[in-house]
């Protein structure tokens, strides 16, 4: 329902961070009355299995962001479809409007004058490192977390900021991890601060490498498949590691 107390044939929804369980029951339910489906990359192919079979799927994923050309034609699509009367989901990787543009679909449906709802997804910001056994923020050691995008486009993020936040979260890191930390330590973030990358956060391939700041570049860089990344600084990814220690402490009967 939305202001209006009508329902709207065009929803904006989070698909989550990957596993589809992580997928919310009210996105599942938008999907299965979908007529079309505009979806992105970071979908998982189990979530797409909520939508009924007739209707129409269209990936309309982008590579690296950015592409203006792209989001333009996708937004065009989610006009269309829209002005012929259907019911369209725009399916983003994640929640819609953490780094994913869903604020440019949503301000160009509302110009348009075309009613949409919006169901809110479960960021890989925050379930990734969760998943991992990394809680973002915890008493004590983190009380504030930032979550930053890596992209060096218009100018790059602003370091010296970043690396002040006692957690931060650094989307699209993939390629430009040896830049993002050695930024990070030129703008005063100590050299042992605990890190790690998680790739493919809650995915069946889900990669998660820790080390200190100055070292999980070269740590982790040969070790990339080129999948979604995130690096997380701050002391709370120590807490990981004194987890998995703790657990492979624990003998198995005690384990479950
Ligand atoms: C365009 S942003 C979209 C973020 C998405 N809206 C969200 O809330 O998770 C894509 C970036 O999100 C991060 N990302 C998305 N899914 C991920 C996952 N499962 N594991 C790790 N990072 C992920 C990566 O940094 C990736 O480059």
């Amino acid at each position: 329902m939305n202001d209006h107390g009508t329902m709207p044939r065009v929803h904006l929804v989070g698909a989550g961070p990957g596993d589809p369980g992580l997928f919310t029951l009210r996105g599942a339910e938008v999907l299965r009355q979908a007529d079309v489906v505009l979806h992105d990359r970071l979908v998982h192919p189990e979530v797409l299995r909520h939508a009924r079979s007739g209707a129409l799927l269209v990936y309309v994923g982008k590579e690296g962001g950015g592409e203006q050309v792209a989001q333009e034609e996708t937004i065009a699509q989610l006009l269309a479809h829209a002005r012929r009367g259907r019911r369209v989901v725009r399916l983003k990787g994640g929640d819609p409007f953490v780094f994913g543009r869903g604020g440019e679909e949503a301000m160009a449906l509302a110009r348009a004058g075309i009613p949409f709802g919006v169901v809110p997804g479960v960021s890989s910001g925050i379930a990734a490192p969760a998943a991992a056994g990394i809680p973002v923020t915890h008493r004590g050691l983190a009380a504030a977390v930032t979550f930053a995008s890596a992209s060096l486009a218009r100018g790059g993020p602003d370091w010296a900021h970043l690396a002040r936040s006692p957690t931060l979260v650094l989307f699209m890191v993939g390629h430009g991890l040896a830049v993002a930390t050695r930024a990070l330590l030129a703008a005063g973030r100590a050299a042992q601060t605990p890190a790690a990358v998680i790739e493919s956060g809650t995915w069946e391939d889900q990669q998660v490498i820790t080390g200190p700041l100055a070292e999980l570049a070269d740590r982790a860089g040969p070790r990339l498949r080129g999948g979604p990344a995130l690096l997380v600084v701050g002391e709370v990814v120590g807490l990981r590691d004194a987890w998995v220690a703790a657990t492979l402490a624990i003998p198995e009967e005690r384990a479950s």
